[in-house]
């Protein structure tokens, strides 16, 4: 099979590392891909993955390469194609695609329908509502004390979330998404939701409009520094399985967030075939669903193919034939630890173009695997080119043994200002 992957993240190196070593995979290409992912090789023939400059948004363009290259099968990483409706475009021109729909990327495309449909269905979730007028929303932050997240209704590459301890934080924020448009038309509705207190994880399930299979919980450290301090990023390092969260207890969590979900979408004519994302706050008062995401998690995805027996190419043609009863998802034992290493600044501005040394060493390292992010080829070296430049893997029998695989390969790697957290997974050992 010919496969094209959309995408130029770790998630997306991660996806297209794991389809190499799949038998059924005869040639890849990923659009528009990065350095780590134009090194990768398929299992069955030798083949080398092929980058293809085209932006993960240009839908006529990727169009038009899926039917000049006729890949048997399209796998889209990012929010952004899905949230435009890339999976309706190619399935109106005929070619196979993987992702949700536009109807059903709305879970994570519009924080309003995602808000509406868990009230509707009884999916445990914040108090909240939504708005389009500042004098009613400034009046509902004050009935929560100021304690809220605001959130813009759209896409805005994964910041359009104000955390707000305060009134005074909360108007502001209100105002710089309704007032001043921060965040365009993706802000010009919002939804404020109580401040829920706990720790979050997250969930990824793959689902295939009738059945859903869930991965095991895995936990992403959102915040830039050491011990959650200091401003959202994309995430900063994740690990899975987490050790606090029980077998029993995760199908609990599942029936109480997933089951009435699954109902939700066949009573709304949503056919939901992809990966559904739910990020958890686990409460005092139960698990609570703080938003939805309709694709891999980043850097999620990292610590999840590592461990996973499965074929990624058959687990996704079942997603969208509709066979997934047929699978069980099978993973390998022991935790798996992604260390993301940034550039210095990030998530604020930052230097391109800082040459990375160590990848070779620590690519013949067993159960390790580097994942590139925002990478680029300059001559015959790899330089920086984005916020988050690498996700540094490990996987072993524990998480504290998978921890300090991680991290003796992150001290192996260096680049100019690079940053990390040095904290991945310290907690969950600790508790
Ligand atoms: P989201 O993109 O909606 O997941 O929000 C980004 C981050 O903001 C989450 O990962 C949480 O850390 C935080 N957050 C969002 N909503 C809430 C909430 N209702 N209570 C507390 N923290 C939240
Ligand atoms: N791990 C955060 C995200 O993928 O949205």
């Amino acid at each position: 099979m010919k496969l094209l992957v959309i995408g130029s993240g770790g998630r997306e190196h991660a996806l297209v590392w794991k389809l190499a070593q799949s038998p059924h995979a005869t040639r890849i290409w990923c659009a528009p891909g990065n350095a780590g992912i134009a090194e990768e090789r398929l299992a069955s023939n030798a083949s080398i993955v092929e980058c293809v400059s085209l932006s993960a948004e240009d839908l006529p363009g990727l169009l038009q390469f899926a039917e000049e290259r006729r890949p048997d099968l399209t796998v889209v990483g990012p929010d952004n194609p899905l949230g435009m409706g890339i999976v309706d475009l190619f399935e109106r021109h005929g070619r196979r695609i993987w992702g949700p729909n536009q109807k059903a990327a709305q879970f994570e495309a519009s924080k309003v329908f995602a808000q509406r449909f868990m009230d509707k269905y009884g999916i445990p979730t914040a108090r909240a509502s939504a708005f389009a007028d500042v004098k009613p929303a400034k009046a509902f932050a004050e009935t929560l004390g100021g304690r809220c997240a605001v959130k813009a209704d759209g896409l805005a590459l994964g910041k359009g979330v104000l955390v707000c301890r305060n009134l005074t934080e909360a108007n502001q924020a209100i105002d710089k998404m309704l007032v001043n448009g921060i965040f365009g038309p993706a802000g010009k509705r919002i939804v404020i939701q109580e401040l829920l207190e706990g720790v979050e994880v997250s969930l990824h399930a793959l689902c295939d409009g009738q059945v859903f299979r869930l991965f095991p919980a895995s936990q992403d450290h959102k915040r830039a520094f050491d011990d959650d301090c200091g401003p959202n990023t994309g995430g900063m390092g994740t690990f899975s399985p987490v050790p606090f969260l029980s077998e029993a207890e995760l199908k609990r969590i599942s029936r109480l967030i997933m089951e009435p979900w699954l109902k939700g979408c066949a009573a709304e004519g949503i056919m939901y075939r992809g990966i559904l994302y739910p990020g958890i706050m686990l409460t005092d008062s139960g698990p609570k669903v703080l938003e939805y995401n309709a694709r891999f998690g980043d850097p999620e995805t990292q610590v999840y193919l590592p461990r996973l027996k499965n074929d990624l190419v058959e687990l996704l043609e079942s997603s969208i034939s509709g066979t997934l009863d047929r699978h069980e998802l099978k993973w390998k034992l022991g935790t798996a630890v992604c260390v993301v290493m940034a550039s210095g600044g990030y998530p604020g501005s930052y230097a391109k173009g800082k040459v990375i040394t160590g990848l070779a060493e620590v690519a013949s390292w067993p159960n390790t695997k580097v994942f590139h992010a925002g990478t680029a080829r300059l001559a015959d070296q790899i330089v920086t080119h984005g916020g988050r430049v690498l996700g540094v893997t490990a996987w072993a029998e524990n998480l504290a043994a998978a921890r300090q695989a991680a991290y003796h390969a992150v001290d192996k790697i260096r680049f100019d200002a690079a940053h990390f957290r040095r904290d991945i997974g310290a907690k969950a050992i600790l508790a």
